[in-house]
């Protein structure tokens, strides 16, 4: 297991990352399925460097608030930046597992691409539960890695890359649990969705053009991989990508969830 770090260097990677084409469409994605309205106190739980704050805080209005939490400072203080003058915002270390926040204090909470990181899943799931509102909706995204399809003519060798990265999070494959662990949480109006991100070109606007260096990295810090193999796989995807034979596709999925009582 070598879990990746969010420290300063992936802040200011995700910096870039996310003001690309598909960073938008996602957080289209979440902005339409989360439904805030005016006047909405918000939870971005694992706020990364707070483009989805920044966002909310003009949906929230002048009465509505966001308070978004992070493990890591480099992220925590991105976020504060970024939101500064927008609104009603504050940022608090802590972690999924226990929020620094009040019971019952927020109408909505999302948590984009985090889960799959944390190790103990269901107690982040209670605490989503415990800080909304009777009534209050949750949303949870995550990628399911193992619908990842990317073209190589060694796919022997790319299954190796792929089977390597896995170790990246703690779970590979979550969205295929959140629907029973958000039930078991005690959440209601369970609803799923599958967004496919799929890219025919080394594109840097998209998830698929990324992953080529966000993967090579990762492997290149490894200490049980085989190097050359590494360099061989992405030096073979660089030159995919300029015959135009580029392919790399995956499905994120978005759940929302209801606090009942
Ligand atoms: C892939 S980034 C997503 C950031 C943000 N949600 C977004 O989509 O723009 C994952 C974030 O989760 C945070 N994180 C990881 N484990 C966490 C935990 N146990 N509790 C809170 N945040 C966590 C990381 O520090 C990082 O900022």
């Amino acid at each position: 297991m070598s879990q990746i770090v969010f420290d300063e260097r992936t802040a200011q990677q995700l910096e870039v990352m996310y003001r690309k084409r598909d960073a938008l469409r996602r957080r289209r994605l979440v902005r339409e399925a989360l439904a805030v309205e005016a006047g909405h106190r918000v939870l971005d739980v694992g706020c990364g460097p707070g483009f989805y704050s920044a966002e909310l805080l003009a949906e929230v209005g002048a009465k509505g608030a966001v308070v978004g939490v992070d493990t890591s400072a480099a992220m925590l203080a991105a976020a504060a930046r970024r939101c500064e003058g927008l609104g009603d915002a504050a940022f608090h270390e802590g972690n999924a597992t226990s929020l620094p926040v009040e019971d019952r204090g927020f109408d909505r909470a999302l948590c984009v691409q985090v889960l799959e990181y944390v190790a103990d899943v269901p107690a982040a799931l209670a605490e989503l539960y415990r800080v909304l509102r009777p009534r209050g909706r949750a949303l949870v995204w995550d990628v399911d890695w193992s619908t990842l399809s990317w073209h190589s003519a060694d796919p022997e060798r790319m299954q190796r890359m792929l089977r390597a990265w896995d170790r990246h999070l703690a779970h590979p494959a979550l969205p295929r649990t959140l629907a029973a662990a958000l039930r078991a949480a005690g959440f209601t109006e369970i609803r799923a969705e599958g967004h496919a991100f799929a890219t025919t070109e080394l594109d840097p606007e998209t998830y698929g053009g990324m992953a080529l260096q966000m993967v090579e990295h990762y492997l290149a810090g490894l200490d049980d991989i085989d190097r050359e193999e590494a360099k061989a796989w992405a030096e073979e995807q660089r030159e995919l990508g300029a015959r135009g034979e580029y392919f790399s596709g995956v499905i994120q999925f978005c759940f929302t969830a209801t606090r009942c009582g």
